[in-house]
């Protein structure tokens, strides 16, 4: 049975925070953000906007009333979760207006743990043919002002719809996975950003990179000739690329070299413009592949190579159905994306960072910050209060 991913949407905030402002309050070269990095600019979300808003805003984007009876499972996958016990996808799951007889669970390995969701997933469809399931990665990804990390921050939410013949991508069995206990990256429960081994975690992420791929390369005889293009978990565009040059294969033709090359370029083109979507970051490199490159057919092969801190990576790959160009949208992308309000510094340090002031009582309200269709709008009593935006 072929069982993929039938739909991708996409969500991020309605605000952005270009790199060269960033570098001129910093006083850094604007050269080291936007060569060093290869960033453009980064995704700043307001409270009212949380991985739960961005969640239903992607999937909203991709369901119809079918597809919502049909869902028998959402999973989000995040790292930024706003409740130690309660899943975002149980909010999710209501907002979207799911039918009632439907599994909803988070899962968390840092960025990675889409991917468990999206084999998980396949797994059910591989036992229940007839159902869907809905995996979202959203996340925030925060680091602080000032900190090392500030500029690899971002926001965004991918949302893919797994079934039985799908319509954008076959998903294969052969995967491989790797786990290692490293302090590379990680946010314990008492703090509101992640502490880094900022050069620790780059090395850390290629060398899982090279030692996985070599692997799967082994165990499923395969090399990178069998493949279109080769998309990686993106934490800022340049060390995607510094990935690409580590896989690079000298027995390639140079078409095939190039060929890689440009689908390269086309799958980091998102990221530059939004930063870090920790878990969905992969996903959005994907997507801004299939929308971007005019070369891609059905037919063509793609290898992924996820990345979590802490650590663990796999490599997976799939294959392009025929007809997948007419489940995007690159139009309405770029457009969305070109809206985006643009913040002064001043704004994006108060906008991004503020936190509920709750009262006695466990309330708090947000000033109106412009969200996509859904807005996270009060706390009472501790509880949060979603909406769904009528105009
Ligand atoms: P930094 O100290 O800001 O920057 O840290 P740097 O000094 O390393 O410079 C960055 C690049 O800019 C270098 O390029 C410089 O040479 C270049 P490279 O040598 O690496 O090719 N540069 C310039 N280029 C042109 N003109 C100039 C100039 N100046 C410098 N004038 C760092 C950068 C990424 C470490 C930092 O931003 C950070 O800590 N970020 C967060 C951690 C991170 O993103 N790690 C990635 C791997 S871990 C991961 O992927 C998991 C993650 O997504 C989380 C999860 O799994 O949950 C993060």
């Amino acid at each position: 049975m072929k069982i993929g991913i039938d739909k991708m949407g996409f969500a991020t905030s309605q605000y952005v925070l270009e790199m060269a402002d960033l570098a001129l309050a910093r006083h850094v070269d604007p050269a080291k953000f936007s060569k060093g990095l290869l960033l453009d600019s980064l995704s700043i979300t307001p409270i009212s906007e949380d991985i739960v808003t961005l969640a239903a805003s992607a999937a909203n984007d991709i369901l119809t009333q079918a597809d919502k009876q049909a869902i028998d499972m959402v999973i989000v996958a995040t790292e930024s979760g706003i409740d130690q016990s309660k899943a975002a996808a149980v909010y999710v799951h209501q907002l979207l207006g799911i039918q009632p007889f439907a599994r909803a669970i988070e899962m968390k390995e840092a960025c990675y743990s889409a991917t468990a969701a999206l084999d998980y997933a396949k797994l059910h469809v591989e036992k229940h043919p007839q159902a869907k399931v809905l995996v979202i990665a959203s996340d925030i990804a925060k680091y602080g002002i000032g900190t090392a990390g500030e500029s690899t921050q971002g926001a965004g939410s991918i949302a893919m719809l797994i079934s039985a013949d799908p319509a954008i991508l076959v998903l294969n069995d052969q995967r491989l996975a790797q786990t290692r206990d490293i302090m590379d990256f990680w946010r314990p429960n008492y703090s509101l950003v992640p502490y880094v081994n900022g050069l620790f975690s780059t090395k850390q992420y290629l060398d899982m990179l090279q030692t996985t791929w070599t692997e799967y390369q082994k165990r499923y005889d395969t090399s990178l000739a069998d493949y279109a293009a080769f998309c990686f978990h993106i934490p800022f565009p340049k060390l995607a690329l510094k990935g690409f040059h580590k896989i690079s294969d000298k027995t390639l033709s140079s078409a095939h070299s190039q060929r890689l090359k440009e689908n390269f370029e086309h799958s980091i083109a998102y990221s530059q413009k939004i930063g870090n979507c920790y878990s969905g970051s992969l996903y959005l490199g994907l997507l801004s592949l299939l929308e971007n490159s005019q070369q891609l057919k059905a037919g063509d092969a793609i290898a992924f190579f996820s990345y979590g801190s802490g650590a663990v990576a796999e490599i997976f790959t799939g294959y392009l159905v025929d007809g997948f160009q007419k489940q995007l949208k690159p139009q309405q992308r770029m457009t969305e994306l070109a809206q985006r309000k643009r913040l002064s510094v001043a704004e994006y340090e108060t906008l991004f960072f503020e936190e509920a002031q709750l009262d006695a009582k466990g309330n708090a309200n947000f000033k109106e910050y412009q969200t996509g269709p859904f807005a996270f709008t009060a706390i009472e009593q501790h509880q949060r209060i979603y909406k769904k935006r009528t105009n």
